[in-house]
């Protein structure tokens, strides 16, 4: 394949890249999905889920916090690279209580999309069934770590666009759990709000405001209708518009 200056090679596609763009970022731009949870054009990205995880030559690499680089020749939509994709789903299922038909975000979670997106049949690891702390302090909004993907997004968020800095990961490996910066620990006593993109980001059912889990009743709703796929390429194109 003959490759031009300031552009990678996806699968044998021709991608044009700018400086300082992520592979994830010129693979968005033209509408090429890298299969990603942690990601979210505009903010930072922390490379902590790796599903965005493509090969070159030799190397695997997450396509999210690797730079663009001229020439390079990436592998994504591969059989190998999504079975590693959907062993990665599946061990973040089993991890968190993800039991999809009592969650009020079903239909809307992004890790039950990419299992449907993935092909995910079954649990395939034992779960955890780890007791995890819910937080029902807040007047308008629920924290559930039980469902947490240790995505990192909400403290992005927070600290990022918000400026509020309310959310933190602390401990290390299954001691790994999201803290909340407020004097008690609890998110009552924060400075969270409902309008914060840290409230609204949560790629699962962990934070959720409170009143609104069935405003869209079930078979409506976003991933009842389309793909993670589509959702993610629609999501970079209305955040491009927006800067
Ligand atoms: Fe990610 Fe949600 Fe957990 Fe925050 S609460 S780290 S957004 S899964
Ligand atoms: Fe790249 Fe999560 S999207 S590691």
């Amino acid at each position: 394949m003959q490759i031009s200056p300031n552009t990678i090679g996806i699968d044998g596609q021709e991608i044009p890249f700018t400086t300082g763009q992520t592979i994830m970022d010129a693979a968005l731009a033209a509408k090429v999905y890298i299969p990603h949870l942690c990601h979210y054009p505009g903010l930072t990205p922390s490379g902590n889920c790796r599903l965005c995880m493509v090969e070159i030559g030799n190397r695997s690499v997450a396509a999210c916090i690797t730079p663009a680089v001229a020439g390079q020749e990436i592998r994504n939509n591969t059989p190998e690279l999504n079975e590693m994709r959907k062993a990665i789903t599946q061990m973040l299922f089993v991890e968190g209580n993800h039991i999809c038909p009592s969650c009020e975000k079903t239909g809307n979670c992004k890790l039950q999309a990419m299992g449907y997106y993935l092909g995910m049949l079954d649990d395939r690891f034992p779960q955890f069934y780890q007791r995890r702390e819910v937080d029902a302090s807040h007047a308008g909004i629920l924290l559930d770590r039980g469902r947490c993907i240790l995505c990192d997004l909400c403290v992005r968020a927070s600290r990022d666009v918000d400026g509020k800095n309310v959310f933190a990961i602390a401990g290390r490996g299954t001691d790994a759990h999201l803290i909340v910066n407020s004097p008690t620990g609890k998110l009552a006593d924060s400075a969270l709000k409902t309008t914060d993109l840290a409230a609204t980001i949560c790629p699962v059912g962990a934070i959720l405001i409170k009143e609104q889990g069935y405003l869209v009743p079930i078979g409506q709703r976003m991933h009842d209708q389309h793909t993670i796929r589509e959702t993610s390429l629609l999501e970079n194109i209305v955040k491009s518009n927006d800067d």
